[in-house]
This record gives C-alpha cells, structure tokens and sequence, in this order.
C-alpha cells in the first residue's frame, strides 16, 4: 500500500454535537436541524487547509441542508468565494434567490438548456463537445460572454472530454466569441482509497500536463481545479490548483468518504435529524408490529412511534437495523419503517414519555449517531443519506 500524502496532522475530530434549540423545534414532529455555525466553521476551516479559494458544493439541495438557506448564509455571512451547482435549474434558483458570486454547473446542459446558462449568468462544463455551438449562439443573442471551465477526464470516465479530444475543442472555442475559457478541471475517481493512492497521482500528473498543452496553446484559463473533499484531504498540495470544489467536508459528513491513513479533519457535522415520540403503548409477548409482521415482540414491550418514515428519507432498509437516541440512549427500529412512521423500542428507557426527541443523526446526552453511522445501517454513505431526506423535514437553521 502507498502511503498517502496527507495533508496537516489536525487533530481529533470535533464531535461537539448541535446546540438542542428545543424551544424552537417545540411545534415540530420531526425536523432536520441545520447548524450553520459549524457551516461556517467548517468552510473557514477548508479555506485554510486549501489555501486557495473554495467553491462550496450546493448541488442536490445542498446535499439535503436546503439549497437557498444554505447558499445565502454561505454568501452573506460567510462570504464563499464560489458554488458549485449540478444543473442549471439549480443555478436558476440561487440567481433568483438574490446569489451573486460565480456559479459553476458541474453537469453542463442539455439542448435548450444553454439559454438558462447565459441568461442567469452561470459558468458551466461541457458534457461532449457537440454543446459549443448551441452555447455559442444562446451568448451571442444575448451579446454576453459565457464563461466554460472544460473538464478533462484524467481517470473518472464519466463526464469530461478525453485528452485526445481537447485539440479540437480547444480549436472549437478558438472560433468562438461568445465563449470564455475560464477553468481546467478535472474529478478524482478514488482520492479516498489509500490502496488507489498512485492512481489519484497519476490523475493529477495527467492534468497538469494537459494544463501545460493548453497553455502551450495560447490560453490561459484562470482556474485550474482537481480537488474534491477527498482530494483536499489526501492529496494537497499538489491536487490545490487554484481553486478546490469541496462538498461533503463542507457539510461535516464525509467521513466514509476520506482516506482513512489520514487524520480526520476537524469539521464538525452540520445536519441532526429528530422526531418527536408521537405514541406510546406496551404489547404483551407475541405481539407482531408493523406491515409484514416483521418483528414480533419477545417481551412485554414498550414501542415508541415517531413520525418519520421513508417518506421523509428514512429508508425501508432501516427497518429492524436502525436505531435512534432516546433519553441519550440507543432505541432499536422495530418492525418495517413505513411511509410516515417508525416504531422504537424504548424498553429498556426509564420514564420514556410523549413528546420526549428520537434522535436519528446527532448528539443526544452525551451519545451520538453519525450520519455516517445512520448511513451504515441504510447500507450506504452519509452523503446520499443526507440528501435523502425529501422536502418534507423541516430544516430549523441553527445560528
Ligand atoms: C465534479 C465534482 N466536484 C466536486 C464534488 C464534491 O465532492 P465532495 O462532496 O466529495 O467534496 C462533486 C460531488 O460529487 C463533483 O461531482
């Protein structure tokens, strides 16, 4: 195994958990409370370590913490040097939302799309070569100057051009006048896998020599970006550029996303996920809970019923795996998760009462659920379990 070239030695992770704002969330069932203090000090904090200006990822809803809250406190508050979008509707909607600084759309456009691209003012990549012209003439209508940042896939192999393609759009774009080269970028495919440590140098080898073929060229594109969360975290300074595209580090949740030779960041996590206890009963043994009969009572049981189900983003799969805190202590998911509610068995939890805080993600009398934890038991990441969580959780914003 290679070692990897970690970045600064930082310490423990901060586990400091959410402030509980209870009054607040008092007329909440359940809610997902978004602490933007520990946005705040996390972006700072990757602001430094990079050294370079940050674009803070906001794609997705901003990975299930609320696009606009979210990218407004980043803007106003804050003050991010650039986002990150995946498509132009979700550029559209910070433009129109009142968001000023650069935003750049990582998935490009489809035909049709360009015009939203030009007329919100957004930089975009572009998917395969076949875009320019339509891109081209939207700006030219318009008579504005739209700003490109081409990818190069170095080792990804989804989005980005091929090196053996760059020539030609670079020619492509040379004809162009509407059209303005502003970034190089490319994506690691593995920067978390200390075992794919070499494969991650290659990709950046390869980029910056496809830097010094365009720049051979005549241009010079005034960003030049490779690093992701796991990038910033393993590969600096040599994946820096100028520029850094950082997502799940923002959110104070990528830790089954980073290498785990390096020392964890000290980020500290932004979303909790609570619901109230809604009901209450005892079921003598033999008694089966919920759709299919799955769990059937062993003991005298006390089962707690909360109102958050896969509706809201629990996923089904938690159903007999999952648990949550209640009274700072671990209550397991009993019986199937359902649309809207799921049951806990609280046992083993003096004085349990109605209205008491289940605990899905977060901090809880001194215990904690990660979301990474969380993630574990829906058998996948903390990224896509946070951006599962549908419009129905409220998001409270913590200052
Ligand atoms: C092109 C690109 N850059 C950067 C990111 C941010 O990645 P992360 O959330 O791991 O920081 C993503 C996220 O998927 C991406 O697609």
């Amino acid at each position: 195994m290679t070692a990897l070239n970690c970045s600064d030695a930082l310490g423990g992770k901060d586990a400091s958990s959410q402030p509980a704002a209870l009054e607040a969330t008092a007329h909440l069932a359940a809610w997902a409370d978004i602490n933007l203090l520990h946005l705040k000090h996390n972006y700072e904090w990757l602001r430094r370590q990079a050294g370079v200006p940050v674009m803070a990822m906001v794609k997705a809803n901003a990975y299930g913490h609320g696009l606009i809250p979210v990218a407004t406190y980043l803007q106003d508050v804050v003050r991010v040097d650039w986002f990150g979008v995946a498509t132009p509707d979700e550029g559209a909607r910070l433009r129109q939302a009142g968001i000023k600084r650069p935003i750049l759309v990582l998935g490009g456009f489809w035909f049709g799309q360009e015009e939203s691209i030009v007329h919100y003012g957004l930089a975009t990549t572009l998917p395969d070569p076949a875009y320019i012209s339509a891109l081209e003439q939207a700006a030219g209508r318009r008579g504005r100057i739209t700003a490109v940042h081409l990818e190069v896939d170095t080792g990804i192999g989804r989005l980005g051009l091929s090196p053996t393609q760059l020539d030609a759009v670079l020619q492509a774009l040379g004809r162009c006048r509407h059209i303005r080269l502003e970034g190089l970028m490319t994506h690691f495919a593995s920067a978390d896998v200390p075992e794919h440590a070499e494969f991650t140098r290659e990709q950046i080898k390869r980029h910056w020599s496809v830097v010094e073929r365009v720049r051979a060229a005549g241009w010079s594109p005034d960003y030049i970006h490779l690093a992701n969360s796991a990038g910033l975290h393993a590969f600096l300074p040599a994946a820096a550029g100028n520029l850094v595209r950082v997502g799940g580090l923002l959110y104070g949740i990528a830790g089954d996303a980073l290498s785990p030779v390096c020392p964890p960041p000290p980020t500290r996590p932004v979303l909790s996920l609570h619901a109230r206890i809604l009901g209450l009963k005892t079921v003598p043994p033999g008694t089966p809970l919920g759709y299919g009969c799955t769990f059937v009572a062993h003991r005298t049981t006390r089962v707690a019923t909360v109102p958050l189900g896969y509706g809201d983003g629990l996923h089904r799969v938690q159903s007999n795996r999952g648990r949550a805190l209640v009274r700072g202590r671990l209550a397991p998911i009993v019986g199937r998760v359902s649309m809207d509610v799921t049951m806990l068995d609280v046992t083993d939890i003096p004085d349990v009462a109605l209205g008491d805080v289940a605990t899905f993600i977060g901090a809880q009398g001194g215990a904690t659920i990660s979301a990474e934890a969380y993630a574990a038991a829906m058998g996948t990441i903390a990224l896509e379990a946070t951006t599962a969580l549908t419009a129905r959780v409220t998001r409270h914003y913590v200052t």
